[in-house]
């Protein structure tokens, strides 16, 4: 007898061998009833649940967040209370690829949040970048289907990618920052992670703020050049998630600072800009950044499947405290995540631990396939047998006013709103001259390998669009083959 564990089946009955199926003699055929036979291979031809579309590639980690300063001034977010610490669990991705395309392909980088917070499930599903391409979520669909493969020979196509680019300028901002350094990280735990939509604070007095996320890397930001990616993506694909893990088994505990932009509520209606336009930043000498505290992921997942690939973050999560805003692709994203999650992995996903909260849950859901949590009566609302009664933490749900009349139109523009301006200044005022090299080389590089006209002369006009300077050079570059 060995300390070790006798193997069983899935019903917890001792399995008859680990390695000899049952037979008629041990030259004769299979039988049918080695049950344990068949809930191997069964259970086998079962394992893959469908990947994330978009976002497939991806791993992650436990953590904590605390809260450092006193921002209770702009929240009465439980987790965003001085001192308060917050268990967590963080997933970061790229966008375009598959779940085992390699993690160093050209492509912003997903930094999805979900906190156990006292008051629910508080999930801040961002990306590495402080924008996107769009504005309107009609169009993501779209987008991300000229990102992944062409129907006719399931290749992946550049043509197609600065096809949709080039007719939807306000991608311009995005495309410079995918086209720059910061569009290779050198790992996950060296880059920054953005909310990029502006969510509402509301205080315990009710005042409202609109709101921007920066988590900035204490590990400092750090990127691949153009080379070294491709050189990871033939040698290792699975860099980010290598490098995450073994630190984090190391002992080396990656941390991030979150720091809020916070624009008062008033302020929204007379921005230069539209402040919702998810093509834009807040410029920081306008709202300068506030710290707020850390997150240090500390724990790395025992089974990938269970913790990481099931875990189903959604924008929809909010607590009391924390709103949406009007940004048009965050109330597009509020609908699409749940619906995500229920095509995915099912109906109570949110029943599977990493994504169960840690608080009491008294909703009226029930039924449907797997549920594990017992419903009791009353199974209805309103209702006079003691059941639960909506109450929103006893204040109102942070929302905002509106009015007009149902239309279908772009955002309505002010002084300073427009495709390229802000992509100009990062080509200008932020990068230095190597790094603009660097942009004018990856441009071309990518624009080399497949794009033909018309699409490529639009492509010169659309860098031209952003900076003269800039576009002159990426068609002297291409044109130099
Ligand atoms: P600032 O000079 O105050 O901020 C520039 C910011 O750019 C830096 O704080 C840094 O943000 C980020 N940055 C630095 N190097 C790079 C790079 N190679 N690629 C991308 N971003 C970089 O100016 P403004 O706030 O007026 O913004 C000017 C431009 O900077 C914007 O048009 C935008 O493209 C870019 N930017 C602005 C951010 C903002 O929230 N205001 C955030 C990120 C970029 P960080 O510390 O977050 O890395
Ligand atoms: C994943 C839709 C824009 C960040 C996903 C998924 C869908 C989706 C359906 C897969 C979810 C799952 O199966 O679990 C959309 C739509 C958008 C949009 C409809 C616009 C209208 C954005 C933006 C960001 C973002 C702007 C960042 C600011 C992410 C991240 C993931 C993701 C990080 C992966 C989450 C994880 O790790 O599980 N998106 N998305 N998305 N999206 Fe979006």
């Amino acid at each position: 007898m060995t300390d070790r564990p006798i193997t069983t089946t899935d019903s917890g009955a001792p399995a008859g061998s680990d390695q000899n199926s049952l037979t008629v003699g041990p030259d004769g055929p299979i039988v049918l009833h080695d049950h344990y036979l068949i809930e191997q291979m069964a259970q086998f031809n079962r394992e893959r649940i469908p990947e994330r579309q978009p976002h497939a590639k991806g791993s992650g980690a436990f953590g904590t967040f605390e809260t450092l300063r006193d921002v209770s001034a702009y929240t009465c977010a439980a987790l965003f209370q001085p001192g308060v610490k917050t268990e967590m669990v963080a997933r970061f991705s790229s966008v375009a690829g598959e779940r085992g395309s390699p993690d160093t392909w050209r492509d912003p980088r997903g930094f999805a949040l979900k906190f156990y917070t006292d008051e629910g499930v508080y999930d801040m599903v961002g990306n590495n970048t402080p924008v996107f391409f769009l504005r309107d979520p009609l169009k993501f669909q779209h987008f991300i289907r000229s990102q992944k493969r062409r129907a006719d020979n399931n290749l992946r196509d550049h043509d197609m990618q600065w096809d949709f680019w080039t007719l939807t300028p306000e991608s311009a901002h995005q495309v410079t920052w995918l086209m720059g350094d910061r569009g290779t990280p050198s790992t996950w735990r060296h880059m920054n992670g953005y909310s990029s939509h502006t969510y509402l604070w509301v205080n315990a007095e009710g005042v409202k703020h609109w709101v921007k996320y920066h988590f900035k890397t204490d590990q400092g930001v750090e990127n691949l050049t153009a080379e070294e990616a491709d050189r990871y993506a033939m040698t290792d694909g699975d860099h980010y998630t290598r490098d995450l893990f073994e630190s984090i088994a190391a002992g080396h505990h990656p941390s991030w600072t979150l720091h809020v932009q916070l624009m008062p509520y008033e302020d929204a209606k007379t921005y230069l800009f539209n402040p919702f336009d998810l093509t834009k930043v807040w410029p920081h000498a306008d709202y300068p950044l506030v710290e707020v505290g850390r997150m240090t992921l500390h724990t790395n997942p025992t089974d990938h499947h269970s913790q990481i690939e099931q875990a189903a973050f959604a924008p929809s999560n909010v607590v009391p405290g924390i709103g949406f805003s009007p940004d048009k692709m965050l109330l597009g994203r509020v609908f699409s995540y749940p619906d995500a999650h229920r095509a995915r992995i099912g109906a109570n996903y949110q029943q599977i631990p990493v994504n169960r909260p840690r608080n009491p849950v008294h909703s009226y859901s029930k039924d449907g396939a797997m549920r594990i949590d017992l419903t009791s009566d009353p199974v209805y609302a309103p209702n006079s047998k003691g059941g639960p009664a909506a109450d929103y933490a006893g204040q109102p749900e942070p929302q905002w006013e509106t009015d007009g009349p149902l239309i279908r139109e772009a955002y309505s523009l002010r002084a300073d709103d427009d495709d390229w301006g802000q992509a100009g200044t990062l080509v200008r005022d932020v990068l230095g001259d190597d790094e603009r090299e660097r942009l004018v080389s990856n441009i071309a590089g990518h624009l080399l390998a497949g794009v033909s006209e018309p699409v490529l002369a639009r492509a010169f006009e659309y860098w031209r669009n952003v900076d003269a300077d800039l576009g002159a050079r990426v068609e002297a570059a291409v044109r130099a083959g």
